[in-house]
């Protein structure tokens, strides 16, 4: 092999206050594949990630948990890990953005910039909320659409009607934080002067580090003039505070890619690997960005501009993807689509099937990738189950019946299709490579598809039945198991808890690439066949999308948003008071005391629980209420609550739901189903 190259790989800090999606595994599932391959060719590749730990958001949402920031960004760390690890994703090192070692590299490059004169002061005036006391975020001002007067929108755009525009332009605005309106406040903010950095900037885009996509994206935004960018924030704030600067905090986007650093740093503390020999300007270490087209922005202006005026070196390549759609749509909660990653492993769905086929989707472009949730069912099946799989759940059981497990030795002559399968080893490479993943498959399935036309012309089972053919069987079944072996090598970055059953299975230590030089030397002994991966069952499909539809009383949610990304987003607010009413409308909602005579749980629904409810009617009602999260069917059973006794009849996936028990809940918890006083009777109005 050449030498072997010095890589240092990441992907994009997930902020610290959301679960990980289906959304973001694109990326994760992206650079885990590329990294496993690039070890399994023997470079020196480390990768490293963090939470992306600062920001308005994180801020709230922890103080609306009633915990400190540090606190919720411990905890979703843990369940960002957990998640990742169930996908395989397999990081040299996770860290966070809150580190010391990340403060320590923000303020030095900070101090590197101000001298090269690219910080600069000056005094702006923002929206302020009076009650909350703090500068609010666009995100956090709501308000009247000023084109078709919607209302509750938010400062930068309109969910209604898709309006761009400026929080001024709101009518009615009020802080999402506190439900204030918000007033004109100045305060001194510091800027980096990436105007100045244009030339250099210029230069670096035709360096060859971007996709063309993102070159012509570069080239309209050097069209549309370079602006200062707004590095600091006023307290209070979670992050880093500027040494020189009380009471200004950095910006979360100036310290989040410095995060990259930070994790690298600290697991060079742990390994003993020399953090400037990667970081250095001259250095000769190769340094990938795996990112979202979404934060292109961030990746290709300001941070080549801060690292290069800092001393530091600069990315060799941005690799940016497309965004997921499901079905050919953005994910919806309210279609079931926004599906986590916890939902999805809950559910017993093996993450290698999403691995294949995000692999199968994914071709080194900027293109949005679709999750077809039937196609997905049919790829899955038909190329790692009926293809891949089955050579070797075909073979294997003669090997171990008649020979004792051990094959034979083959020669690479002795059949076309072992030197094929051999030789496709640097054309496979060359598609990884280039992270054309889609590629790769499909040559690795075609590849599979010859060594199943051989085994269907060989027919061992029909061989295993004849006298005098036993040195035919085991001729076949040894050839066809080295095949088996050479296409796991292939597959491995994209199936590596696959790859690694089958090792146990061919009795075989970790497969890199340059195993596919050899075959398996006489004797080799195999283990026993054991399943190796199960079919997908449509079933299974439908339920996980049931579970992640929002129940009654989650419904209210905001639908995240992803496309028109300001760089805080994202976060909810205590819901203002909705609009007034008459005493008429509200006498048309049936409230009625109701008895919860059975309570059970429904066979795969994850939030619902089946509530049987009499309210003094000779029939009792039937009510799927999203309470399962919170409530025993046990401790349910007897109890009286308050029902919606008018509401229309819905038909769900589990059958008719006939009115509503009331509960409340928010970010901050719940739900808690409303009990009435003692001696309310089922039947009883609530009014
Ligand atoms: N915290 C920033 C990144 C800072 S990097 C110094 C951020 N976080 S994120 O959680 O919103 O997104 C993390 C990564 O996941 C981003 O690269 C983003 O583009 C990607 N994705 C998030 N949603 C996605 C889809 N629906 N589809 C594909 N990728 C998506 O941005
Ligand atoms: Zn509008």
């Amino acid at each position: 092999m050449n030498q072997p190259r010095k890589i240092l790989v990441t992907s994009a800090l997930p902020y610290a206050n959301g679960p990980i999606h289906l959304g973001h595994l694109v990326e994760y599932i992206q650079t885990d594949i590329w990294v496993r391959f690039q070890k399994m060719r023997g470079h020196a590749c480390h990768y490293v990630c963090a939470d992306d730990t600062h920001g308005t958001p994180i801020m709230l949402r922890a103080e609306q948990e009633g915990i400190t920031p540090e606190e919720l960004i411990s905890r979703v760390k843990g369940e960002h890990e957990r998640d990742f690890k169930g996908f395989h994703i397999e990081f040299d090192n996770y860290y966070s953005t809150h580190s010391e070692e990340t403060r320590q590299l923000a303020e030095t490059i900070y101090a590197r910039l101000k001298t090269r004169g690219l910080i600069e002061s000056r005094t702006i005036e923002q929206y302020y909320d009076p009650v909350k006391a703090m500068f609010l975020p666009d995100r956090f001002i709501k308000g009247e659409c000023p084109r078709c007067h919607a209302k509750d929108q938010y400062g930068d755009s309109c969910e209604v009607c898709g309006a761009s525009y400026s929080p001024t332009d709101l009518i009615n605005p009020y802080s999402a934080v506190s439900g204030a309106r918000p007033v004109r406040k100045e305060s001194v903010h510091y800027f980096f002067k990436l105007g100045k950095c244009e030339e250099f900037l210029k230069d670096w885009t035709r360096g060859g580090a971007l996709q063309d996509e993102a070159a012509n994206k570069m080239a309209e935004w050097f069209e549309a003039g370079l602006n200062d960018w707004d590095i600091s924030r006023d307290a209070p704030y979670f992050g880093f505070e500027i040494s020189d600067a009380p009471g200004k905090f950095f910006y979360v986007w100036l310290d989040a890619p410095i995060g990259y650093m930070g994790s690298f740093k600290n697991l060079c503390d742990k390994l003993g690997l020399n953090f400037d020999d990667y970081w250095k300007q001259d250095s000769e270490a190769e340094l990938y960005h795996f990112i979202g087209k979404d934060i292109l922005y961030f990746h290709a202006l300001f941070w080549p501009a801060m690292l290069e005026h800092s001393d530091f070196r600069t990315p060799t390549k941005i690799f940016a993807h497309g965004f997921l759609t499901v079905n050919g749509e953005k994910m919806s909660k309210s279609r079931g689509t926004f599906i986590t990653a916890e939902s999805y492993l809950q559910q017993g769905l093996n993450p290698e099937w999403l691995r294949y086929y995000y692999a199968c989707k994914l071709n080194g472009s900027m293109e949005d990738i679709d999750l077809n949730l039937e196609d997905f069912v049919l790829r899955v099946n038909s190329d790692l189950v009926g293809k891949y799989v089955n050579i070797a759940s075909r073979t294997a059981g003669f090997v171990s019946k008649k020979f004792g497990g051990s094959l034979r030795a083959i020669e690479e002559m002795e059949h076309d299709l072992v030197a094929t399968l051999q030789n496709a080893s640097d054309e496979v490479s060359a598609y990884y490579e280039n992270r054309d993943y889609g590629r790769a498959l499909r040559k690795i399935m075609e590849l599979a598809d010859e060594v199943n036309y051989y085994v269907n012309d060989e027919k061992p089972w029909e061989l295993a039945k004849q006298e005098g053919e036993t040195a035919h069987l085991h001729r076949v079944c040894s050839i066809t198991l080295n095949l088996f072996r050479l296409l796991t090598i292939y597959l491995k970055p994209v199936v590596p808890g696959l790859a690694k059953q089958v090792e146990a299975f061919l009795n075989l230590p970790s497969l890199a690439f340059a195993d596919a030089k050899t075959l398996l030397p006489e004797g080799h002994r195999i283990n026993a066949y054991q399943h190796l991966l199960t079919r997908i069952d449509p079933k299974q499909i439908e339920t996980l999308v049931e579970a992640n539809k929002p129940t009654l009383q989650a419904a209210a949610q905001p639908e995240p948003h992803s496309e028109q990304r300001h760089a805080e987003h994202q976060q909810h607010t205590i819901h203002p008071v909705a609009d007034t009413i008459s005493i008429d409308d509200f006498a048309k909602i049936d409230l009625r005391v109701a008895r919860i005579v059975k309570a059970e749980h429904v066979q795969g629904a994850d939030k619902l629980l089946k509530l049987t409810l009499d309210i003094g009617e000779a029939r009792p009602r039937t009510v799927f209420a999203g309470i399962k999260s919170a409530y025993d069917p046990a401790q349910l059973e007897g109890k009286l609550t308050v029902m919606v006794a008018n509401l229309a009849p819905r038909k769900m996936k589990f059958g008719l739901s006939e009115g509503m028990v009331l509960a409340a809940s928010d970010e901050r918890g719940g739900p808690f189903v409303m009990f009435p006083d003692e001696g309310a009777q089922p039947g009883m109005r609530v009014k």
